[in-house]
């Protein structure tokens, strides 16, 4: 099962200069809980981001380079990435906004969490079609416990591919 995961500001934007627009500490929480023990899907933008392999997760990187990273697999497509996967895995598509654009098509499952506050961004989420998506949970924060913005996790199965 292929799950896109991510946090996108009301106006579209996912991040800025390689770096994440906030920190909401409960989000990092979902995130954390909810892709453990899993395995990470990720552009080698977003890695370089993170600057680290996530701990307790397969990490897997794409890239058009010949890279050799400590800690990851690297790969050269998307397809390649979900071919190392049997389909009753979990596999977590954890950005960036490149390989978001190839994966939401493919998607299963859809993590979203919108943070209810507009972010000047370089990198914004790909437009998705709602209507192809089922909301299925849903829970909103007023604020955080560092962050001073309302915030609420999504969670959407695709209705058909
Ligand atoms: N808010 C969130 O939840 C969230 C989550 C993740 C990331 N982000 C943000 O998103 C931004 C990064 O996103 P991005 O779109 O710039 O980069 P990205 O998707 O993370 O990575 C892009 C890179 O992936 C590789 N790539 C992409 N398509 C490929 C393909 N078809 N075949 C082979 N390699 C391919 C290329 O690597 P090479 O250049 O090495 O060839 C490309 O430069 C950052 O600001 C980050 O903080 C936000």
């Amino acid at each position: 099962m292929i799950s896109v995961i991510v946090a996108v500001a009301e106006n579209g934007t996912i991040g800025d200069k390689n770096t994440l627009l906030w920190h909401i500490t409960e989000d990092m929480k979902h995130f954390r809980q909810l892709t453990s023990g899993h395995p990470v899907v990720m552009g080698r933008k977003t890695y370089d981001s993170l600057g680290r392999p996530l701990p307790n997760r397969r990490n897997v990187v794409i890239t058009r380079q010949p890279l050799q990273i400590e800690g990851c697999e690297v790969v050269h497509s998307l397809e390649e990435a979900l071919d190392l996967f049997t389909s009753d895995e979990e596999v977590f598509i954890i950005g960036g906004a490149q390989i978001y654009a190839e994966a939401m098509p493919l998607a299963d499952r859809f993590y979203l969490t919108v943070v209810e506050h507009p972010y000047e961004g370089d990198t914004c989420f790909p437009e998705w079609d709602r209507t192809m998506w089922e909301l299925v949970a849903e829970e909103r924060l007023e604020q955080g416990v560092n962050y001073p913005h309302p915030f609420r996790f999504e969670t959407y199965e695709r209705k058909q591919k």
